[in-house]
């Protein structure tokens, strides 16, 4: 029996084509509204927050899309990332599953956000773009971009969660190594962060804020800035379809298919991005693969959130969308995965879960963190905390097929490494965590503010 551990791609496998699920969405897609008149957006609107080519990629209809080379190129640095099985844990469970990792942990910033962050960067560079707005929460995503718009010769500013901020200092230093400029939000520097500190000047913030204030810098700068986002859009999440594609090939290299695929979620992006190859062969080829999103009890926009249209940020400035929602002005308690706080989810991914085709669970804190300390200890690896949440369901997976005496092959995406969170691991240690979860009252209470949407029959 072979005793392989590590599944390994050559340089020439970096995927050539990003999967595009439009194409095969078997529920028909929701309209994206505008904030203000609450019709359908126009490609103008859009424009005046992204590129030409990535609004492109947003409707399009295209199954596969292809991968510019100057985006290859920078993939180089750390695609394809390997595939592990997980070997020391299972012994460690005594369970007979299997168990694979996919290591997005390894690019240069620690996480699968420069997938999509060199692709963006790259599009805004070829439209004339010279500087773009972002926001960032734990600070993966700011990070992945200011290396992206370091490559590619692009200003940045950053947005990042107060709370956040003051965690996770080595992010920021990280981001400025690169050139970017960082604010903790709510910020004085837009009028939406300056109205929202003044009915409250200890206001956390949160991604919903940070969104506002970064999208008001790009719409109020006459078209000298563009807006990037890391996670629900479309495109972010076609973006990071190379990671399903590299795992169906290094699986085959391991002779086996998943019965199970597991993600976080914050946005969407990463869950998708391993999880979509697989739906696309459960859908077209009668794959059977379940296909589990994991999220925090503190913000469990799939498993407590309303199915509804709502605005994607605080401010209502940007686009409304048909998400499993918390409601847009939720501000999230500080748990430590800073990265899975989104009061919304990606649209398609909710259409997924709506339909039957994804399942959701939502973790508590604590048992996370046990999950990632009994993996870092198995595996060596210290895995961001959000990815921890993934770690949590494959755990549970691989004790259940023990008790069922079942062999069940689980595939889990490491989205990210948490070498920079090390303040979450010894506030865990030292015992100062504490679970909690989003009442149902709060999410009910917020149902009120959402956007009256009719649509025509
Ligand atoms: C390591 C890591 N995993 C997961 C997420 C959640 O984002 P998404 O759902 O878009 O993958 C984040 C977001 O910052 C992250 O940093």
């Amino acid at each position: 029996m072979s005793t392989q551990t590590r599944f390994l791609l050559n340089e020439t496998d970096i995927p050539k084509y990003w999967y595009n699920i439009n194409a095969d969405m078997p529920v028909p897609p929701t309209p994206v509204l505008h904030p203000q008149t609450l019709e359908p957006v126009t490609p103008d609107f859009l424009n005046v927050l992204f590129p030409m080519e990535l609004i492109l990629q947003e409707v399009s209809a295209e199954r596969y899309i292809e991968i510019p080379e100057p985006v290859r190129e920078v993939y180089k640095l750390w695609r394809p990332t390997p595939l592990i099985r997980a070997r020391r844990l299972e012994q460690a469970l005594g369970t007979p599953a299997h168990i694979y990792y996919k290591n997005e942990g390894v690019s240069p910033v620690g996480s699968h956000k420069p997938n999509t962050a060199v692709a963006q960067a790259y599009f805004n560079k070829i439209s004339g773009t010279h500087a773009l707005t972002t926001e960032t929460g734990a600070g993966q995503w700011g990070s992945a971009l200011a290396m992206a718009c370091n490559f590619f010769g692009l200003n940045l500013e950053v947005y990042m969660v107060k709370v956040s901020y003051h965690q996770k200092p080595y992010r920021r230093i990280l981001m400025e190594s690169f050139g970017a400029q960082v604010f903790a939000s709510p910020t004085d520097r837009t009028n939406y962060g300056r109205s929202v500190l003044e009915a409250n000047g200890n206001n956390p913030g949160s991604l919903g804020i940070a969104i506002s204030e970064a999208v008001e810098v790009a719409a109020t700068s006459n078209g000298a800035k563009k807006y990037s986002l890391g996670s629900v859009l479309g495109f972010v999440l076609l973006h990071q379809t190379v990671i399903g594609e590299e795992s169906l090939k290094q699986m085959d290299m391991a002779g086996e298919y998943p019965d199970v695929v597991i993600g976080c979620v914050g946005g969407g992006s990463n869950f998708a991005g391993i999880s979509y190859p697989f739906i696309r062969q459960n859908l077209k080829e009668g794959r059977k693969t379940r296909i589990v999103a994991v999220e925090p009890t503190a913000t469990p926009s799939l498993t407590k959130g309303v199915y509804a249209f709502d605005y994607g940020d605080t401010a209502k400035m940007a686009p409304i969308v048909k998400m499993h929602t918390l409601g847009h002005d939720f501000v999230p308690p500080p748990i430590h995965a800073g990265g899975l706080r989104y009061h919304g989810m990606a649209p398609s991914l909710c259409a997924l879960y709506d339909a039957g085709y994804v399942q959701a669970v939502a973790v508590h804190q604590l048992p996370t963190f046990e999950a990632a300390l009994q993996f870092t200890r198995a595996e060596g690896i210290i895995p961001a905390p959000e990815s921890a949440h993934a770690i949590r369901v494959a755990i549970d997976e691989a004790l259940d097929a023990k008790a069922k005496g079942e062999k069940r092959i689980i595939l889990f995406n490491l989205s990210g490494n948490g070498y920079f969170d090390m303040t979450a691991y010894q506030a865990y240690m030292n015992g100062q965590l504490e679970d909690y979860e989003y009442p149902a009252e709060a999410v009910k209470a917020a149902m009120a503010k959402l956007p009256k949407v009719t649509l025509p029959a």
